[in-house]
């Protein structure tokens, strides 16, 4: 029996600098996709998928995720008396439970690794999901992170959500080496970061939903550099292989990269066409372009 994972690590301690100007007093993390920021769908994901810790590890001038998901007296006082109950309701919405949600630092932008391991102390000795909020999805089948619980339940130990891409982009993402494969769900028998195409072990992309063991928290202690000189979650989770189950698991949805300018326009626009509420008057507004 796998234990059940109740812990999300949200690494949000970036910079945006991929998304200047927008990103210079706000956290890229609070920008919309339609009316709701990006970081409020991982948390909504991360629920769904029976999540009820949630670890974000921010930076410098990242408090505006703070007050998003506490509570705010005086809007509640004042949308009560205005009788504003639906205003009341999304902005009750955001809102996690006192004691249930915790921030810590990253001090220095060190890598991805680095930034979980900040984590490291909230989390404990107990398997726990992770989030890479700038990836946000549509997806038919359910939030992609109760997908991957789904095939966590199968297979236990380490399960990381993962699609295949273009041979030739192999080199923006984390890469696996492929054991046995049913289609669905693929043994990693090894994993490098972002290794040119001649050097990809395989098509099979890292996605940014990952389920691990607390063990990873031992190896991205040594805090070794990797690719980009940066302290790497696939490097250590790459030690982990052949000590415990590893596996990637396909997903079903639609992937937007919000921390990529043309992929947060395509987000907003392939969002607000998946709302009942909002598909046809946004095609009419847009003269004919989204026809
Ligand atoms: C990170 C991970 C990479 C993964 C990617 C998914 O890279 O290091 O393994 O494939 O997210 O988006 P980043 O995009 O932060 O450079």
């Amino acid at each position: 029996m796998s234990r059940p994972v109740k812990t999300v690590v949200l690494p949000v301690a970036g910079l945006g600098t991929r998304f200047l100007p927008a990103t210079k007093a706000i956290p890229k993390e609070m920008l919309p996709v339609v009316d709701k920021p990006v970081i409020q769908y991982a948390v909504e994901e991360a629920a769904a998928a029976g999540i009820e810790r949630f670890v974000f590890v921010t930076s410098r001038g990242k408090t505006a995720l703070e007050d998003h998901f506490d509570q705010h007296a005086e809007l509640y006082a004042t949308l009560t008396r205005r009788n504003k109950d639906t205003q009341l309701a999304e902005a009750r919405a955001a809102e996690l439970p006192t004691g249930h949600f915790s921030f810590v630092r990253q001090a220095e932008p060190l890598g991805l690794g680095h930034a979980v391991w900040c984590a490291r102390q909230v989390v404990g000795n107990e398997p726990f999901a992770v989030i890479l909020p700038d990836e946000v999805f549509l997806s038919a089948e359910g939030p992609v992170l109760k997908q991957l619980v789904g095939a966590y339940k199968k297979v236990g130990g380490n399960v990381l959500a993962v699609r295949e891409v273009p041979h030739e982009l192999t080199h923006r993402y984390g890469i696996l080496a492929v054991g046995q494969d049913d289609g669905s769900i693929a043994e990693a028998t090894g994993m490098v970061e972002k290794p040119r195409p001649q050097d990809a072990p395989s098509d099979l992309s890292i996605v940014g939903r990952y389920i691990l063991q607390p063990e990873v928290f031992e190896h991205l202690e040594a805090f070794e550099t990797g690719a980009g000189g940066e302290i790497q979650l696939t490097d250590a989770m790459a030690k982990l292989i052949g000590r415990q189950p590893f596996h990637g698991a396909r997903f079903n949805g639609e992937r937007f990269d919000c921390g990529d300018k043309a992929g947060y326009v395509a987000a907003n626009i392939a969002f607000a066409l998946a709302r009942a509420d909002l598909a046809d008057t946004v095609r009419a507004l847009s003269g004919g372009r989204l026809a």
